[in-house]
């Protein structure tokens, strides 16, 4: 077969970390706390509301903004959490996953020769997602061990073609939140710049320890210049249903749907419209801080090994922890894999030049039991032998 000759947009991408360590954790029969998802069932209710929605008819394209009932009920729960009266018509669009309303708000705004600054260690999309549309991918990494924003370095890598920053509360893969002091650092580098941001919130609700998600939604001068990313999937335990949305100022939102109406035009519509009935019950998300922190504190109390040490786990579902040098943290991840059956993944996968501070990240959005027994075979394994 002759082939035809492209220039790739996306060449030299290595495979994704995560299809990488669940393949190895599926061929060694280990426990997955890899990747990103729950192994306990969503909750019922919802997915009675959906069937109903598909018994009741609504099987057909849903508006291509989003079903207008959730739009209302999302505009009711960012006006009650972060005091923002966020209009329904004009500036939400429910979208196909948090992943989608990050690449689309991209899409939309971003232009060859724009630079963009994130920080690493970052979830895996920002790069090529900000790359595929002809803009250069800035990385600024986070201090070390505390993943505190090195707000010096952000200034200093700021020029005349920064078009946007990127943030990310709670964070995948550190565990760590946005503070006050941040927004107010943010709020002082972009006052008086054509500089936009994109908050990736995905894990919203994951707050534990009393702490409140600070949206940028809260902040009236951070939102006039930001697209907001959600996600249902990540914190309604149904990831495989890819359904998020995104918020953003009029004017921002139209660029945004201009793009969206001709990538996906519209979204799942009897998910959206159970996703509607359901978010009437503020108890839904409200619960979830306290369901996950429940998580976090059974997984650290049955893992006695001193090999691995957490580090401080805000929000988000993932647990971080450091180990003393001696291999490299994807050797480490693989050995842990094969020869010890949990399977974890490498926090170095997160930096574009692989930067290894030997720290491994742990998904505790698990069954108990699950959490047991991969804290059972972590507190059994023989480290000596793994280094
Ligand atoms: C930081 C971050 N952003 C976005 C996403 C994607 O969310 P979704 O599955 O809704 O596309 C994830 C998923 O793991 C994530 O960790």
């Amino acid at each position: 077969m002759s082939k035809v000759q492209i220039n790739s947009k996306l060449p030299d991408l290595p495979v994704s970390i995560f299809t990488h360590m669940s393949q190895l954790a599926a061929e060694h029969g280990a426990i997955n706390l890899g990747q990103g998802f729950p192994d306990f069932p969503m909750d019922a209710r919802l997915q009675d509301l959906v069937y109903k929605a598909m018994r009741d008819g609504f099987n057909q394209y849903a508006h291509s903004n989003g079903y207008p009932l959730l739009r209302e009920v999302i505009a009711e729960k960012i006006k009650t959490l972060y005091g923002n009266p966020v209009s329904p018509d004009t500036e939400i669009t429910i979208t196909p996953g948090g992943t989608y309303a990050i690449s689309n708000a991209l899409t939309a705004v971003l232009r060859p020769g724009d630079e963009v600054l994130f920080f690493e260690p970052c979830f895996d999309s920002y790069i090529p997602n900000i790359e595929i549309t002809g803009a250069k991918a800035v990385p600024v990494p986070l201090d070390f061990p505390s993943y505190a924003i090195p707000w010096e370095k952000v200034r200093q890598a700021i020029n005349p073609k920064t078009r946007m920053i990127m943030l990310n509360s709670p964070n995948n893969p550190t565990g760590t939140i946005l503070t006050r002091a941040d927004l107010q650092e943010l709020k002082h580098l972009v006052r008086d710049t054509n500089i936009l941001i994109l908050s990736d919130e995905v894990y919203e609700h994951l707050v534990f320890d009393g702490e409140k998600h600070l949206s940028i939604l809260s902040e009236p001068e951070l939102f006039e210049r930001s697209f907001v990313a959600f996600s249902l999937g990540k914190v309604f335990h149904c990831t495989g249903w890819k359904t998020g949305y995104s918020v953003a100022p009029a004017y921002l939102m139209k660029e945004f749907r201009n793009h969206h109406q001709f990538n996906v035009f519209s979204v799942g519509s009897t998910l959206q419209v159970g996703m509607a009935q359901y978010l009437q019950d503020p108890e839904v998300y409200l619960s979830l801080p306290a369901f996950f922190q429940k998580k976090r504190d059974f997984f650290l109390s049955e893992l006695r090994t001193p090999f691995l040490k957490p580090l401080p786990c805000r929000g988000s579902y993932f647990q971080c922890f450091t180990f003393e040098a001696g291999t490299g943290d994807f050797d480490l991840a693989e050995k842990l894999t094969s020869e010890t059956g949990v399977a974890t993944i490498p926090v170095s996968a997160f930096y574009r030049d692989r930067t290894d501070n030997r720290v491994l990240r742990v998904c505790f959005a698990k069954k108990e039991e699950t959490l047991s027994q991969a804290a059972d075979h972590l507190n059994r394994a023989d480290y000596s032998k793994l280094k």
